[in-house]
């Protein structure tokens, strides 16, 4: 089957062809993040219209990139959730409206299902079941996961998302918007241990987090500094970037490791932006070695937010039967934990 995918719900517009035995055929990303880094953040409004304008482009690029035309589709994935709503509308509608011409199925996708199962479009595929983190700009969360479609939560972050708080300490820090990879280059060149940032909420059982102490910390540290020493100098940034990171990288390991031993499973999956952070990568890697675990993970470029990983859900989801009757799905929140395996042709 081949299942043309679109992803709409935030700043990128992501479009892929994914095929069940050939894999992944065409994957093409616009990101808007150039538009919006004037306003320091994302403006809903001219999100929606700058899909408007790159959506069709971008679907002819990748049909011409794979050598396929509209009828070669066998059916169509969305992203229907969560997001923002009127970008979430401009896919659903192209979506439907290109099913309905067609005659092919369409089908709204979970996004954080996309992060979820993205390291499934790798050579080396975790196996069910496993546990996920999903790491993103709106997500912290730690997921049982049996199946397709069969998720428990495990915990989640009471405040910020991690993406989230990357993202407002690069704003503090005046670092250029989208912050969270910057800040994380800039972490590359300082020395995590100068500051001594907390690990919040590690020191309690549980496998929930919290990020806005880490942020309050990084605050508190910027403005004692601007008033001690007026800028910022460079090395300063960089150790604050560092130490910020450290804490994020240790407080998310610290719960992954107690998730490990609490499911008695072997296999963790790390999904959504943040998951394309290297520190956090390798000090996960080393953690698990001592506990005979492994960790998967997609390429960088399929962590953050893409086509490919909807086009994939889609077409998992498809060939067990699954089908939308003709509506577009828009669902600005809507928790991981409600998805259903899917459900068979009705
Ligand atoms: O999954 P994603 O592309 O969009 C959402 O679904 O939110 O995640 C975006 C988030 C942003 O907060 C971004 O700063 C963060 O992922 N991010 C990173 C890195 N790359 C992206 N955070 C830390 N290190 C990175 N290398
Ligand atoms: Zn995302």
């Amino acid at each position: 089957m081949r299942v043309l995918g679109i992803e709409t719900s935030c700043d990128e517009t992501g479009i892929a062809i994914y095929e069940s035995e050939a894999g992944l055929l065409a994957n093409r990303l616009y990101s808007q993040a150039a538009m919006h880094s004037e306003f320091g953040g994302v403006v809903p409004e001219l999100a929606s219209r700058d899909h408007v304008r790159k959506i069709l482009p971008l679907i002819k690029m990748v049909l011409s990139d794979s050598d396929l035309q509209l009828s070669d589709l066998g059916g169509i994935a969305y992203t229907s959730g969560p997001g923002l709503i009127g970008a979430l509308m401009v896919g659903g509608a192209i979506a439907s409206s290109i099913g309905y011409a067609l005659g092919i199925p369409v089908l709204g996708i979970h996004h954080m299902e996309g992060h979820l199962l993205a390291p499934m479009l790798e050579k080396t595929r975790p196996e069910f079941p496993f546990v996920a983190l999903l790491v993103s700009g709106g997500h912290t969360q730690l997921v049982k996961v049996n199946g397709l479609g069969e998720y428990s939560l495990l915990g989640e972050s009471l405040d910020d998302a991690a993406g989230e708080a990357f993202d407002k300490t690069a704003k503090m820090l005046e670092l250029d918007y989208p912050g969270g990879p910057i800040l994380a280059k800039f972490a590359a060149d300082g020395n995590f241990r100068r500051f001594n940032f907390p690990r919040p909420m590690t020191d309690r059982p549980g496998l929930d987090f919290s990020f806005s102490g880490i942020k309050t910390f990084s605050r508190n540290l910027i403005d004692r500094h601007r008033e001690e020493h007026g800028l910022l100098d460079q090395e300063t940034r960089a150790d604050i970037c560092a130490g910020f990171q450290e804490a994020v990288v240790d407080t998310l390991v610290i719960k992954c490791l107690r998730a490990i031993e609490y499911t008695s499973l072997q296999t963790l999956v790390i999904a959504g932006g943040v998951a394309a952070n290297t520190r956090l990568r390798q000090k996960l890697e080393d953690a698990l070695k001592s506990k005979q675990a492994n960790v998967f993970y997609a390429r960088q470029e399929f962590c953050t937010d893409n086509g490919a990983m909807i086009a994939y859900a889609g077409c998992q989801r498809m060939l067990a039967g699954e089908r939308d009757a003709l509506a577009v799905k828009a669902f600005p929140r809507w928790p991981l934990d409600k998805l259903t395996p899917p459900l068979g042709r009705n």
